[in-house]
C-alpha cells in the first residue's frame, strides 16, 4: 500500500515530508519522493529502496519550498525505478497516488500526443490535468475535471507550479485526511503520518475532493456540492512508532499481547458478563458469516468453532477475495462480520459492499475504528489492538481472537444456550491469559535453540486439529511471509490423505496440540511422521508431553489452558518461531519482500 503526505507549512518543508514519510513505512514500499513549490517553480527528488536514500539525495541536492507532497511506492504498475516512483509531474502540477486507476490505458491512449516518462498508471492523471490546464482552466478546476474521468480506486495530491498555497486532495476507494494546523494545513494516508504535525484530522468521504490551503480546507463531494465532515481529534501515541527497546516492531508487538489482550478483555466484559454491545443482537440471527484476509481470515476460521459450538450458529468463514463470487446463502437474517487490522483491505471492502443490501447486520472487527470498513458498517467493534506496525499481524491476531470470543459468548447467552454460570467460567478463562501469554514468552530460549535449525528447511509443515487447525495454517503464515520458507498448515487427519508423503527428515512438523479429546488422534498423526524419520516438533501441554513420550525432534511445553481458548495460547509460539527463524535467516522481518501492512489494491 501506498503512503501519501502533503504539507503547506511555514518553515522549509522537505525534512517534514520526509519525517511523515518515515511514519509510513510500515505501509511497505520499494521507492519514495517529494516534490515542493519555490518561488513558483515546482520540483522533484525521488530515490529507489528505503527512505534513507531519498534523504541522502536530499543532502547532496537540497529541494527547498514551504509547500510540498511526498510519496512512498508499493509498486503495482511498473518495476520499482526511479522514472516510476512519485510524485510524477507533467509540465506544471505534481501528482502521489495509492491505489490503482483501472482505466489508465484508455487516457494513457486519449493522451497519446503526450510524452509520458513512466509505466505507471498515476502519470496518466497528471498528464490528464495538465491537459485541462493547457485548455486554460485553472489548477483546481483542471485537478475537479480530472477526477471525472478516473475510474478505479485512488487517494491522490496535486501540487501546482505557481500555487504556494493550494494542495487538491481527492480520495475514491483509499483513505485520505486532511490535518488542520496553525496556520499549516496537512494532507496524509491516516492519522499516523500526521502524528506529531497536529491531531485534529478530517477524513475525507468517499469520492470526497478538497482544495486545501494554509486558511483551511473547502470540501467537496462526488457531485461537487460543498461538503462538511467531521474534524476529530484522534490522538497519536507518539510511542507507538518507536521499537520499545525491540529489534523490531514485530518483537515489541509480541510483547505487548499481554497488555494490549487485556484492555480488549476490559473493554467487553465486567463483572462475569460480556459487555453488551450496541445494535449487536444475534437472538434472531439464522447465520453468521465471517469474511475477511490473510491473518483475520484465520482468526475467523478459528472463531467458526466458537459460534458453532457454544452458540450453535451456523458459520461461514470466507477468504474476501472468494466471498462474492461463491453467492453464498447471506440473507437479512444474516449476521455479517468483516474483520481486518487495518480496516483499508480492498478485497474485504468489496466484499462488505456486496452484502451491504444483503445482510441485516453488517458488524466490522477492525483496529483503525476510523477506517473505510468500519465507516461502512452497522456496527464497529474495535479489537484495541493499538497500532501495528510490523508488516506480519500479530497482537491484532490476538485480539482479533479475544474479540471474536467475546461475540461468540455473547450470541450464545442471547439465545439461551449457555447459562451465566458458563458465561462466567469462558470469560474466567479468557481473563487468565495475560498471564499465560507472559508464561508462553518465556519460553522465547527453548524457542530460539531450535529455530536455527528450522530455518535450513526447505519447507515446513504445521498440523492441529479443531480450532487448532486454523491457527497451524496462522504459523504457517507467518512463518512463510517473513522467513520466505514455504510452510504449510495442515488438518492433522489429513496427512495421510497426500501430504504424507512430504515426509522425509528435512521437513519440519510442528504440531499445536494441548491435551483435549482430540489428542490421542494427533498422537496417532505424530507417530506416522516419525515413523518417516519425520521431525516432530510438539507444542503442548505438561499432560500433553507426558502421554506423547519421547521420540520427538523437541517439545514446548505450554501453560495449562481450557482448550477451547487454547488458540489465543499457542499464537505466541506459533509468532516466536516465525520471528527467530526469519532474524536466523537474516529477512526484514517488519517489512518482508513484496508485502504491504494493508493491501488496498483488489
Ligand atoms: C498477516 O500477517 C498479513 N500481513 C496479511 O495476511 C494480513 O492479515 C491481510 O492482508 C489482511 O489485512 P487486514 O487485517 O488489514 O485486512
Amino acid at each position: 500500500m501506498c503512503g501519501i503526505v502533503g504539507v503547506l507549512g511555514n518553515h522549509e518543508v522537505a525534512p517534514t515530508l520526509v519525517e511523515a514519510l518515515k511514519r509510513l513505512e510500515y505501509r511497505g514500499y520499494d521507492s519514495a519522493g517529494i516534490a515542493t513549490v519555490q518561488d513558483g517553480k515546482l520540483d522533484r527528488r525521488r530515490a529507489v529502496g528505503k527512505l534513507v536514500n531519498l534523504s541522502d539525495a536530499l543532502v547532496h541536492d537540497p529541494l527547498p519550498g514551504k509547500s510540498g507532497i511526498g510519496h512512498t511506492r508499493w509498486a503495482t504498475h511498473g518495476q520499482p525505478t526511479v522514472s516510476n516512483a512519485h510524485p510524477h509531474t507533467a509540465g506544471r502540477v505534481a501528482v502521489v497516488h495509492n491505489g490503482i486507476i483501472e482505466n489508465y490505458r484508455e487516457l494513457r491512449d486519449r493522451l497519446r500526443h503526450r510524452e509520458f516518462t513512466s509505466q505507471t498508471d498515476t502519470e496518466t492523471v497528471a498528464q490528464l490535468c495538465e491537459e485541462f490546464m493547457d485548455q486554460g482552466l485553472s489548477p483546481r478546476d483542471a485537478a475537479a475535471e480530472t477526477l471525472n474521468h478516473l475510474e478505479g480506486a485512488y487517494a491522490l495530491a496535486f501540487l501546482f507550479d505557481g500555487e504556494e498555497d493550494l494542495i487538491v486532495a481527492a480520495r475514491k476507494g483509499s483513505p485520505l485526511a486532511i490535518g488542520h494546523g496553525e496556520g499549516e494545513m496537512f494532507v496524509g494516508s491516516d492519522a499516523i503520518a500526521l502524528g506529531p504535525l497536529t491531531d485534529r484530522i478530517t477524513y475525507l468521504e468517499e469520492g470526497d475532493y478538497a482544495f486545501v490551503t494554509r486558511q483551511g480546507v473547502e470540501i467537496r463531494d462526488a457531485e461537487g456540492r460543498l461538503a462538511n465532515r467531521e474534524t476529530r481529534s484522534i490522538p497519536m501515541q507518539a510511542a507507538s512508532l518507536d521499537k520499545g527497546g525491540h529489534k523490531h516492531f514485530m518483537a515489541k508487538e509480541i510483547f505487548e499481547q499481554p497488555v494490549v489482550l487485556s484492555d480488549c478483555l476490559s473493554q467487553y466484559s465486567d463483572d462475569g458478563q460480556v459487555t453488551l454491545l450496541e445494535g449487536l443482537d444475534f437472538t434472531e440471527t439464522d447465520r453468521v458469516s465471517m469474511v475477511a484476509c490473510g491473518t483475520a481470515h484465520y482468526a475467523c476460521a478459528v472463531a467458526k468453532y466458537w459460534f458453532e459450538q457454544l452458540a450453535g450458529l451456523p458459520c461461514d468463514v470466507d477468504i474476501a477475495s472468494e466471498f462474492r463470487y461463491r453467492e453464498g446463502p447471506v440473507s437479512p437474517a444474516s449476521t455479517a462480520i468483516f474483520v481486518s487490522q487495518s480496516g483499508e483491505t480492498a478485497d474485504t471492502l468489496a466484499a462488505l459492499r456486496y452484502v451491504q443490501e444483503k445482510a441485516a447486520n453488517v458488524v466490522a472487527v477492525v483496529n483503525v475504528p476510523e477506517s473505510s470498513i468500519a465507516r461502512e458498517s452497522d456496527v464497529i467493534v474495535p479489537i484495541l489492538a493499538g497500532v501495528e506496525v510490523g508488516v506480519a499481524s500479530t497482537k491484532a491476531f490476538m485480539n482479533q481472537l479475544g474479540t471474536l470470543a467475546h461475540l461468540a459468548i455473547m450470541a450464545a447467552r442471547q439465545r439461551g444456550r449457555i447459562d451465566a454460570e458458563r458465561e462466567r467460567e469462558l470469560l474466567n478463562v479468557l481473563r487468565g491469559l495475560p498471564g499465560l501469554i507472559n508464561l508462553a514468552l518465556a519460553q522465547e530460549e527453548a524457542i530460539m535453540r531450535r529455530t536455527a535449525k528450522l530455518a535450513e528447511a526447505r519447507s515446513v509443515l504445521f498440523l492441529g486439529r479443531g480450532a487448532m487447525f486454523p491457527l497451524a495454517m496462522e504459523g504457517a503464515l507467518k512463518l512463510k511471509e517473513i522467513s520466505y520458507i514455504h510452510a504449510e498448515g495442515y488438518a492433522s487427519g489429513e496427512l495421510k490423505h497426500g501430504p504424507i508423503a512430504l515426509i522425509d527428515k528435512s521437513v519440519p512438523v510442528i504440531v499445536m496440540a494441548p491435551k483435549d479429546a482430540l489428542f490421542d488422534k494427533t498422537i496417532s498423526n505424530m507417530q506416522e511422521v516419525m515413523a518417516r524419520d519425520g521431525k516432530v516438533w510438539l507444542i503442548t501441554d505438561a499432560d500433553g508431553a507426558a502421554e506423547a513420550g519421547d521420540g520427538t525432534w523437541d517439545t514446548l511445553v505450554m501453560p495449562r489452558i481450557d482448550p477451547v481458548f487454547a488458540p489465543l495460547l499457542y499464537a505466541v509460539p506459533a509468532q516466536l518461531i516465525a520471528y527467530h527463524t526469519a532474524l536466523h535467516k537474516g529477512t526484514d522481518v517488519d517489512q518482508p519482500r513484496n508485502l504491504a501492512k494493508s493491501v488496498t489494491v483488489e
